[in-house]
């Protein structure tokens, strides 16, 4: 099989990393990559975002699976027109992935499929939002409509700061065009968890759930990041977890299918397990990252005949089995990240934290600089560990990522503590 990666992420090498696993593989592309991807994949200078670009160089290079891992492709018709040219692909058509570009899209959706979420109402202006506002009690959620890269989701403690959120969006066009129409939500309070489903746009199949670190530092302070750590199993979550294939993921895969949307790839419901019980805080249209690079470890079966079972619209009756065994990633991030840092920087340990046992080091922000892995992005490596459970898995992540240097490298010291019983 000759398989496409698009993305150049933690999440991308996790799935690489798997797909490589696949024992009729006869090559594999990324695009772009990164240094770690590229000991699996040949990477191209391919721009994942263009269409046209991307179907010609599957067409070209006899590509009978493309995976999509990040959003941007995805909403830019990526798959569209690969399907256009009947090119396997494992994510969905632009009109699926609304699922993820536009928040009140999505919650009109879920509305019409029963899911269970925040209530909630989209606005244009101001003063229609603020009349909803005062029938909530605080504090108020207020979301950017379209994708603003995580920053789109403002939670406000009074009144005068949700109508400052507002002015923000709808007003300042702080977040351009994703800001000119606005969710606003009742606050959900709970612990949160991910799930991911496949589905070929019939049948669903539920991943294993994860927890992912959203906050820069320990003890969830500081900015909100693309996540730096993730752990699986999520042992608070068992009760819920099974329930959530016909809760939320049938009625959502129906609801789109209604839309006249062949939604195929994953479904990724982000959850609050609130007292009332699990409801949604948001679906995206794609893997999530890093929790990826704590699901995909402990697959124990193979991974690209999962996503062309997808592609091939033939999943019922298809099941994934799992290791008992937990999993912990701890991300190893650049100094000022998530402000922008500097990069470049050689990374000391790979080769030593990637040959223990059960453990993987996913490259994330990394380049090639003649043979030597360099730094490249805020989020560097995913540093993932298998173990009996996960005091063993998280001991292992940070054995590992404790070999591994680079100047202003900074991680949290709490990813899973709590779970495992050590906060
Ligand atoms: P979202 O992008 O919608 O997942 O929101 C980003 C983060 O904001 C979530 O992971 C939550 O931590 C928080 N959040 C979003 N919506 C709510 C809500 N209705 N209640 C409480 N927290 C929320
Ligand atoms: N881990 C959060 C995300 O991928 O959106």
């Amino acid at each position: 099989m000759r398989i496409l990666v698009l993305g150049g992420g933690g999440r991308e090498h996790a799935l690489a990393w798997k797909l490589a696993q696949h024992s009729q593989l006869d090559k594999m592309f990324a695009a772009p990559g990164n240094a770690g991807i590229a000991s699996l994949a040949e990477c191209v200078p391919l721009d994942p975002a263009d269409p046209k670009a991307v179907a010609k160089f599957a067409e070209d290079q006899g590509i009978e699976l493309t995976v999509v891992g990040p959003e941007a492709p995805l909403v830019a018709g990526v798959a569209d027109e690969l399907i256009a040219r009947e090119l396997p692909v494992f994510g969905p058509t632009s009109a699926g992935a609304r699922i993820e570009s536009s928040k009140s899209w999505a919650k009109d959706l879920m509305a019409r499929a029963g899911v269970p979420t925040a209530a909630s109402e989209s606005f244009a202006r101001v003063e229609d939002a603020m009349s909803f506002v005062d029938s909530l009690t605080p504090p108020y959620v207020v979301k950017a409509d379209g994708l603003a890269a995580g920053k789109g989701v403002l939670i406000c403690e009074s009144r005068a700061d949700a109508e400052a959120a507002l002015r923000l969006c709808l007003e300042d066009r702080a977040f351009g065009e994703a800001g000119s129409t606005v969710v606003v939500e009742e606050f959900l309070e709970g612990v949160e968890l991910s799930l991911f489903c496949l589905t070929d746009g019939a049948s669903v199949l539920p991943l294993v759930e994860a927890r992912d670190f959203k906050r820069a530092y320990d003890g969830d302070a500081g900015p909100n990041t693309g996540g730096m750590g993730a752990y699986s199993p999520v042992p608070d979550a068992a009760g819920v977890v099974r329930s959530l294939r016909s809760l939320v993921f049938e009625p959502t895969v129906e609801a789109l299918s209604a839309e006249g949307i062949r939604y195929v790839g994953v479904l990724y419901a982000g959850l609050m397990l609130t007292a009332d019980g699990p409801k949604v805080l948001e679906f995206n249209a794609r893997f999530g990252d890093p929790e990826t690079q704590v699901v995909i470890p402990r697959l124990d079966g193979d991974l690209a005949d999962l996503l062309v079972a997808c592609a091939e619209g033939r999943l019922d009756g298809v099941s994934a089995a799992w290791t008992s065994k937990a999993c912990v990633t701890v991300v190893l991030a650049s100094q000022n990240y998530p402000e922008s840092s500097p990069v470049g920087f050689d990374i000391s340990g790979l080769d030593i934290a990637s040959r223990m046992r059960d453990v993987v080091v996913f490259h994330a922000g990394t380049r090639l600089d003649g043979a030597r892995a360099v730094t490249a992005g805020g989020r560097v490596l995913a540093v993932s560990a298998l173990g009996a459970d996960l005091s063993a898995a998280r001991a292992r992540a940070y054995e590992a990522a404790n070999m591994i240097e680079f100047v202003g490298k900074r991680s949290r010291s709490d990813i899973a503590a709590t779970a495992s019983g050590e906060a």
